[in-house]
């Protein structure tokens, strides 16, 4: 693959003191040579007169054949061997007989005689075999995880996470940008999650908090004139996990002055066709496609569209006008909307799955959802047929274009329910029915709302984040209906995952504090949390945006991946622990006094 080509290294470089070459590295064409080689034992075969061993390291495994007739002494040595030692043998390489060539790896044709073997590491017997990693529950691997990375899977997925990462360092390098650190031990940034602390020894009852992002420090590099600057960022969110989360995990992140959206995107476009050229070899097509948050939410029902799959989303509120149905009236009474998508084929849906889409309609706050299907004859057939008036079942046929065999699916709710509910409904069945391209579909979500309300106490909290600007020549409204105000934020979506975000940021400190001032808070509130912020924006603050990738969520995708953990070393589980380490665990009082801090345990 393109990607072992671009990790910048070559067989060559591993020739030590001990091997003369990897496990994986050599062909037919080394037959006759004398080799010294080193790896784990995948696997040993006795055949009685002949002992077989698999030796694995990264690169590949190599055959190890002991015959006594060779190395009496070598033959006994392999008779005590088991699983994962580590071996260093020594050995001339030789053509396989024929029954025994394996085609598939690069050394299937040749093995090593061996003269001399050393075992250099025994092994325990091993918590699980390696090559049933895939039956072993997650709980195990993540306890035994240095024996779970050295599974060909992990080993691939790590090395490509590598190569990911130094592809994107080459390419921003190339542009200019300057990689700049910024503090771990931070004051907390507003990103919308909770705040890891630190308590501070020298400062009896004062914190640090861990960065949710280097957002802050990002700007004021900006402010300082660093033009552009990114960090392959650690992140920290106290934050409730899900697959595609961890409470640490990484960005690249980046900041440039002097830009709009425009120069922004274009430069992570650029970025991506690098990283998909040179890792995968793959050629991606830019500029990417472009649709606001509006088309988004209206047509894929979500702010994050999977764009491998064509299951569009339609209006047809204007059908039900005049409706006497009373759940789509009582809608359209509040102004709300009747979203509608029609599968292709919904001939064998039963009884079962409809109910099951009602309660996926359900859990996403709508009050139901309607299905019809398209007889043979045409006709609507539907719990709900008899509701709707003839014209309406007519509208519905010409204006959704319903064939024999269609499933309709209908709900009525508000703008963001309907196209909710239908949103998650489009991912079930796109799984469920086999609807998903193969492929990589990257699609920039812009126009966002500025703010969005908060449901669980109905305040008004920033879609992306304060520090975002509101598009042009929107002042007026901010005071009038904040909420209908848009933002200068967008997002970058790959298959339907949010792999990126970033905005254009406020660089006028009175909009600044009126952006805090709509969000409710006070001055005193301003002060503390961001009186540095404010105090910087006071000297000359250039025009500029940025954003941060998801690099564990980039990974995932790019090496197919169902869940984040499999792309990093060594992550926490569900409930953010660590099953290696055992962390977090409790520490002794004297820390415990150092850090000025009093447990109060919670039965
Ligand atoms: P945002 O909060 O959208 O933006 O984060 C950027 C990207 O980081 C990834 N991400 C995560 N990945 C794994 N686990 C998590 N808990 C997690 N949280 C976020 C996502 C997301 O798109 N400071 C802004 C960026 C900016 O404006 O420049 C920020 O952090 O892929
Ligand atoms: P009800 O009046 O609740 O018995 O609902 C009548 C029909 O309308 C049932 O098939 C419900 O599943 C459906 N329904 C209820 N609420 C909605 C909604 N918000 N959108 C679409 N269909 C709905």
């Amino acid at each position: 693959m393109a990607w072992e080509k671009n990790i910048g290294v070559d067989y060559h470089h591993f020739k030590t003191s001990y091997r003369t070459n990897l496990c994986g590295e050599l062909d037919s064409k080394a037959i006759g040579n004398k080799v010294n080689i080193c790896g784990w034992v995948n696997s040993r075969r006795d055949h009685g007169k002949l002992i077989f061993i698999d030796l694995r390291d990264f690169s590949g495994v190599i055959q190890l054949v002991f015959d006594p007739a060779h190395s009496q002494e070598a033959y006994m040595t392999a008779k005590k061997i088991r699983s994962e030692y580590v071996l260093k043998a020594e050995g001339i390489i030789d053509r396989r007989s024929s029954d025994t060539i394996n085609p598939d790896i690069k050394t299937g044709e040749i093995e090593v005689a061996v003269e001399n073997i050393q075992i250099l590491g025994k092994s325990e017997t091993p918590p699980f075999l390696l090559s049933e990693t895939g039956k072993v529950d997650e709980m195990s691997r993540l306890k035994y995880r240095y024996m779970d990375l050295r599974t060909d899977k992990m080993q691939r997925n790590l090395r490509m996470r590598h190569a990911i990462t130094s592809q994107t360092r080459n390419y921003l390098n190339q542009q200019g940008f300057l990689e700049i650190e910024t503090p771990i031990l931070a004051k907390s940034t507003p990103e919308g999650a909770r705040d890891f602390l630190v308590p501070s020894r020298l400062n009896s009852g004062k914190f640090y908090a861990l960065p949710q992002s280097p957002q802050l420090f990002k700007q004021i590099l900006m402010f300082s004139g660093f033009d552009r600057v990114y960090q392959i960022a650690r992140c920290f969110r106290d934050e409730d996990l899900r697959a595609d989360r961890q409470p640490e995990f990484t960005q690249i992140d980046l900041e440039m002055t002097f830009v709009q959206m425009d120069d922004v995107l274009e430069n992570i476009e650029n970025m991506m066709a690098a990283i998909f050229k040179n890792v995968l070899g793959q050629e991606l097509k830019t500029p990417f496609r472009r649709i606001t948050w509006k088309q988004s939410m209206e047509t894929y029902g979500s702010d994050k569209p999977d764009l491998r799959l064509d299951l569009p989303l339609k209006d047809i509120s204007a059908i039900f006008a005049d409706t006497s149905f009373n759940v789509f009236k009582k809608v359209l009474e509040k102004d709300g909307c009747i979203k509608s998508m029609v599968v292709e084929d919904g001939r064998a849906f039963t009884r079962k799955d409809l109910d099951q889409l009602i309660d996926i309609a359900k859990d996403s706050g709508a009050g139901g959802l309607v299905w019809a299907r398209v007889e043979e004859n045409e006709e609507l057939r539907s719990p709900v047929t008899k509701f709707l008036s003839p014209a309406e079942i007519s509208m519905l046929i010409e204006k959704l274009n319903l064939k024999p065999g269609n499933l309709l699916i209908i709900v009525a709710d508000t703008f963001l329910v309907s196209c909710n509910s239908l949103g998650v409904i489009r991912k079930h069945l796109a799984k469920k029915l086999g609807l998903v391209k193969e492929g990589f579909e990257f699609v920039w979500v812009y126009d966002f709302p500025l703010f969005e309300r908060d449901n669980r106490d109905n305040s008004i909290t920033p879609m992306h984040h304060p520090f975002t600007q509101p598009e042009p020549g929107s002042r007026k409204l901010l005071d009038q209906d904040p909420l209908s105000v848009k933002s200068q934020a967008y997002d970058i979506v790959l298959n339907g995952q949010e792999i990126g975000g970033g905005s254009i940021r406020i660089n006028d400190l009175e909009l600044q504090k009126k952006i805090f001032e709509i969000l409710g808070f006070d001055e005193q509130m301003i002060e503390k949390n961001f009186g540095f912020f404010i105090k910087a924006m006071e000297y000359g603050i250039p025009p500029h945006g940025g954003i941060a990738l998801g690099l564990d969520r980039l990974v995932t995708i790019i090496a197919k991946m169902e869940s984040i953990r499999d792309v990093i070393a060594f992550p926490k589980t569900q409930s953010a622990v660590c099953m290696l380490t055992d962390s977090p665990s409790e520490v002794t009082p004297q820390q415990l006094k150092e850090a000025h801090i009093d447990i109060t345990k919670n039965e």
